[in-house]
C-alpha cells in the first residue's frame, strides 16, 4: 500500500479528500448509539424497518447461501451512507429499500454504530509480493493495466481489509454478494460511488475476472492461515 500510494499521489489525495467528507458528511454519534442499534437489529425499530438480524445473522456475519452481507465490523459511516443510498434510489435493493425507508436519521446512526462495535477482521498489512501465477491476487494487489483496472488493495487496503470510513472490507464478505455488488455496478442498479470510482472498475472487469476476485476475497482470511501469515511475515518488506 505504501509502495502505490507513492506510484499514484493525485489518486489518492483524491481518495482521501473523498474519505474525509468532500462527497459525504457522516453524522455526529451519540453515547447511547451501540445500545439503542442493538435494539434495532434484534427486535426492528416498531416502525416497518424488521430485525436486521433476521437477515444478516445473530453476529452479523450474513449468509453466503443467500447474499446477505456480514454487517459486523464494517465501518459506521460508511454503513450509514448505504442506508441512506438506499433510502434516496441511487442504490437500489428491493429488499432493502423499504427498510432504508423506515429507519429514521437516529436509527440510521444507531445500527450502524452497532455494527461497526462488532468484532470485525484483523488481518496482516504487511506487504508481500503478489504471485503472477495466481490470476485473483495479481488483481487485487497488482491490477489489471493493460485493461485499465487498478489494483483492488490500492482504494480496499492491504489484504481488502478496508480502509477508513469510504472504502469497505472485501475480504471475508461472501463471493455470492460481491458478485452481485459488481454486477450492480454494471447494470447501473448501484451508481451511489464516488466518482464513479466501483462504476468504472467494475465496467472493465470481464465475467471471469469478477468471479475470480470474489472467490478470492471471500475465501482470503482462511487462505492467510496461521502458518501463512507466519512465512508471509518472514517474506515481508
Ligand atoms: C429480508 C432480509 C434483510 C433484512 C431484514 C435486512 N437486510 Fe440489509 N441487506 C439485505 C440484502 C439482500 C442486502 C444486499 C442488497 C444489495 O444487493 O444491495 C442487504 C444489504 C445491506 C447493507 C449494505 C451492506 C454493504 O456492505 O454495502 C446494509 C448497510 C444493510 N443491509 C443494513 C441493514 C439493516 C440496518 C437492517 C435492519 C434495519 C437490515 N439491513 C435488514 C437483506 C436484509
Ligand atoms: C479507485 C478506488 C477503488 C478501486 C481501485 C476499487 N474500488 Fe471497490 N470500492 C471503492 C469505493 C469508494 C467503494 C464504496 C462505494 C460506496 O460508497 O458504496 C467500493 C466498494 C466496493 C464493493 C462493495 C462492497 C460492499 O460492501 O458492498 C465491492 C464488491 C468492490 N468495491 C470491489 C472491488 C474490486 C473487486 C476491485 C478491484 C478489481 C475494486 N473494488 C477496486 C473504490 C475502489
Amino acid at each position: 500500500m505504501m509502495r502505490m500510494a507513492m506510484r499514484a499521489p493525485g489518486l489518492l489525495v483524491t481518495l482521501v479528500a473523498i474519505g474525509t467528507g468532500a462527497a459525504w458528511v457522516g453524522p455526529a454519534w451519540a453515547a447511547d448509539d451501540v445500545p439503542r442499534g442493538e435494539t434495532i437489529a434484534q427486535q426492528g425499530n416498531g416502525q416497518g424497518a424488521i430485525a436486521c438480524m433476521s437477515c444478516h445473522g445473530a453476529e452479523g456475519m450474513g449468509n453466503a447461501a443467500t447474499g446477505f452481507p456480514r454487517l459486523a465490523g464494517l465501518p459506521a459511516g460508511y454503513l450509514s451512507k448505504q442506508l441512506h443510498d438506499y433510502r434516496e434510489g441511487s442504490r437500489q435493493s428491493p429488499v432493502m429499500q423499504p427498510f432504508a425507508k423506515a429507519l429514521s436519521e437516529d436509527d440510521m446512526r444507531a445500527v450502524s454504530a452497532y455494527y461497526a462495535s462488532l468484532e470485525g477482521l484483523d488481518l496482516p498489512t504487511a506487504y508481500q509480493a503478489a504471485d503472477p501465477a495466481d490470476e485473483a491476487e495479481w488483481l487485487a494487489k497488482r491490477g489489471d493495466w493493460g485493461n485499465v483496472i487498478p489494483a483492488c488493495n490500492q482504494c480496499h487496503g492491504p489484504n481488502g481489509q478496508g480502509v477508513g470510513e469510504a472504502f469497505p472490507p472485501l475480504a471475508g464478505q461472501h463471493a455470492s454478494y460481491l458478485k452481485a455488488q459488481l454486477n450492480a455496478w454494471r447494470n447501473g442498479s448501484r451508481a451511489n460511488d464516488p466518482n464513479d470510482l466501483m462504476k468504472s472498475v467494475a465496467e472493465r472487469l470481464s465475467d471471469e475476472q469478477i468471479g475470480l476476485i470474489s472467490d478470492y476475497y471471500a475465501t482470503l482470511p482462511e487462505r492467510l492461515s496461521t502458518a501463512s501469515i507466519a512465512d508471509k511475515k518472514e517474506g515481508a518488506q
